[in-house]
């Protein structure tokens, strides 16, 4: 794992953009998994500021989502399939057929779980994996104790996440209490992972999944036992690393 100190957020966008710049350059049809959520948002602004001046030409590339609240209505403004059209599809110019997610609202979550695992493979694998995590060591939507090995399921939010989720609903009761996440055991399949962590808030579990023991109590351990695994974090972020 290669831990990547950088001055504040929008530095690690922009790192992380050019990063996702010359992979698309390399291969023009990339899978990129995009999460969602506020750490993010400077990398597709920066991304996006790329494609618009010409620097990348990301037309055919291909976008795949992480994680899906379960029971928002579709086209709800907060359900991650709007977030990352609203976030990265439509700033990039993407067309909607490039995107691939998890279906939130199928009556049967189970097979819209494992039709999603079957998607990603079928699109011949993540080859970069966006991650943000939770103030709890979450990944996706693996929270705490969720099996190593797990693949794309059903999962119930702690309520510290929905707690930390509230900011983006008019109300705390509107967060959903299930989430379909892709599993830690399906994130470890990508080609390279890189989780971004901004602001003091988030140091802790840095410091817990970086220089702790790989454990399902912390899911971001997890990475240490990837061979290409990227963390880029800003100095409050990287403030009770050793
Ligand atoms: C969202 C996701 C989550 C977030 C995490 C951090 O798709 O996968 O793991 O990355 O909850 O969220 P922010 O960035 O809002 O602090």
């Amino acid at each position: 794992m290669e831990v990547v100190i950088v001055p504040d957020a929008t530095a690690g966008g922009e790192l992380i953009a050019e990063a996702i710049a010359s992979l698309v350059r390399r291969k023009p049809d990339a899978l990129l998994g995009v999460a969602t959520g506020s750490t993010p948002l400077p990398i597709y602004e920066a991304l996006a500021g790329k494609v618009r001046a010409g620097a990348v030409d990301a037309s055919r590339a291909r976008i795949c989502q992480l994680d899906e609240y379960v029971g928002l209505p579709a086209g709800h403004p907060e359900s991650y399939r709007s977030v990352v059209l609203r976030e990265v599809v439509e700033p990039l110019g993407l067309d909607e057929s490039s995107f691939i997610g998890p279906d939130g609202s199928a009556e049967d979550v189970q097979a819209a779980c494992e039709a999603y695992d079957r998607a990603l493979s079928e699109a011949g694998g993540v080859d970069l994996q966006l991650l943000g995590i939770g103030t709890d060591g979450h990944i996706g939507f693996n929270e705490p104790c969720s099996s190593l090995a797990s693949r794309t399921r059903i999962k119930t939010l702690t309520r510290q996440t929905r707690a930390d989720n509230a900011r983006f609903f008019d109300s705390p009761d509107e967060v959903p209490h299930h989430v379909i996440t892709q599993g830690i055991g399906t994130i470890l399949e990508a080609r390279h992972l890189v989780l971004l962590a901004t602001g003091e808030g988030k140091a802790e579990a840095v410091a817990q999944s970086v220089e702790g023991p790989v454990a399902a109590l912390v899911p971001a351990s997890a990475l240490q036992l990837h061979r290409h695994a990227t963390v880029v974090v800003d100095e409050a972020a990287a403030s009770k690393l050793k």
